[in-house]
């Protein structure tokens, strides 16, 4: 017996007419589930307008009955899916592998969901690194490290140069420059007597997402280190929010659903600089229930707004978040040296550093996060990993 695995996941082996749904068997065993609506609507023929009639595609939708039925299913000689409408007279023909990359089961649907590599302390000193003049001079090195940050959230690139203009360069290896702000493209991080900035003393800072207080948070941060202390002091520590927040749903998932529903207002006020607010939660999810993003309110955060039989219920939530944050078993903790950019995904990862004393140097700035994955998927392209291109990534701390 010969089995020809090859192929036999895009080959449809039977089709069943179910009453408002076409069911079809497939050459690995999966079965799908194409609803006659989504299928009529799929149609990318001329006249439905997948190419030059694009106004009929637009409203085409509302001439389509809810019921339609159709009146023939076949499968043609190169076992494509022909489909005969009813009442309209219509044929539609899709190929197999358009069907079962689309197929919306379960188990397709998680299959094309990108799945974050979830971490805790014991990643210890494994931190995802990559070379930089590798990076620049070869796409697959550049890839490699665009993955890492996909999937844990988080890189550190080694040999980036100590010049003003080294997080230009980083940035236009995972986006496209540094984004301009009101504190300017990048912010010097080092000890400035005075300053009411927390990054701007030399004391601990707890571990926290950057500028929640936006609508749209800061996308992926980056750390240029130009001078350590010579304590060892000023480590970054660095916590896997997605992994906190799925303890918290083990431990209480009572709490978790509280904090990926209700919403909070985050601001920040720096009279003559600085008026943002924006109402966001702390966890968000995507349609199945996911880990999508984390905005985890710090110190700015405005007094709670919700429903007055949720105010007790959200504080006992948040306190267990916080909780699982400080207690210590989710960190890895590593000093950064010059030349060393550590580009992290601030809609995932929670991040602070321990106190120091003596000089310390740190260049702060940031792409887009959209940015970044487009810049990944036109490399995945070009690589041909076009798996990687269609994958969907999560849309962060959004919601
Ligand atoms: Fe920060
Ligand atoms: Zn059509």
């Amino acid at each position: 017996v010969v089995v020809c695995v090859t192929g036999s996941r895009n080959r449809i082996d039977s089709v069943e007419h179910g009453e408002r749904k076409l069911h079809i068997h497939w050459g690995d065993g999966h079965r799908s589930v194409f609803h006659y609506v989504w299928l009529r609507d799929n149609c990318s023929c001329a006249a439905c307008g997948e190419s030059s009639t694009l106004q009929r595609r637009i409203d085409g939708l509302l001439r389509i009955p809810s019921d339609v039925t159709p009146s023939k299913v076949e499968v043609d000689d190169a076992r494509r899916l022909k489909i005969h409408w009813s009442p309209d007279q219509h044929q539609t023909l899709f190929e197999p592998t358009w069907l079962r990359e689309h197929c919306y089961s379960k188990a397709e649907r998680e299959r094309r969901r990108h799945k974050p590599i979830l971490w805790g302390k014991e990643l210890g000193s494994r931190i995802p690194t990559a070379d930089f003049d590798a990076v620049v001079r070869d796409d697959a090195r550049r890839l490699e490290a665009m993955l890492l940050l996909r999937d844990y959230g988080f890189v550190r690139f080694q040999g980036v140069p100590v010049t003003p203009d080294g997080l230009e360069g980083v940035a236009s290896m995972i986006g496209y420059a540094v984004r301009d702000t009101y504190y300017g493209r990048v912010f010097d991080i080092r000890v400035e007597e005075g300053s009411s900035l927390m990054s701007s003393t030399n004391a601990t800072i707890l571990p926290h997402n950057d500028e929640g207080w936006r609508a749209v948070p800061l996308g992926i941060v980056m750390f240029h280190c130009i001078d350590a202390s010579a304590d060892g002091g000023g480590q970054n520590n660095l916590i896997d929010g997605f992994r906190v927040c799925e303890a918290l749903r083990a431990q209480d998932e009572r709490a978790f659903d509280l904090l990926s529903r209700v919403t909070w207002t985050f601001f920040r006020s720096i009279p003559g600089e600085v008026e943002s607010r924006s109402e966001g939660r702390i966890i968000s999810t995507d349609q199945d229930g996911n880990v999508v993003g984390l905005r985890y309110p710090f110190r700015f955060r405005a007094p709670l707004d919700m429903a007055e039989d949720v105010i007790e219920p959200v504080y006992d939530a948040i306190r267990k978040l916080m909780r699982l944050i400080y207690g210590g078993d989710f960190d890895v903790t590593f000093g950064l040296r010059p030349g060393e950019v550590l580009a992290f995904d601030n809609h995932r990862l929670l991040h602070g550093r321990t106190a120091f004393m003596g000089r310390r140097h740190i260049r702060f700035g940031y792409v887009d996060r959209d940015d970044f994955h487009l810049q990944m998927r036109l490399l995945c392209r070009r690589l041909d990993r076009h798996g990687d291109a269609e994958i969907a990534i999560g849309k962060g701390a959004l919601a």
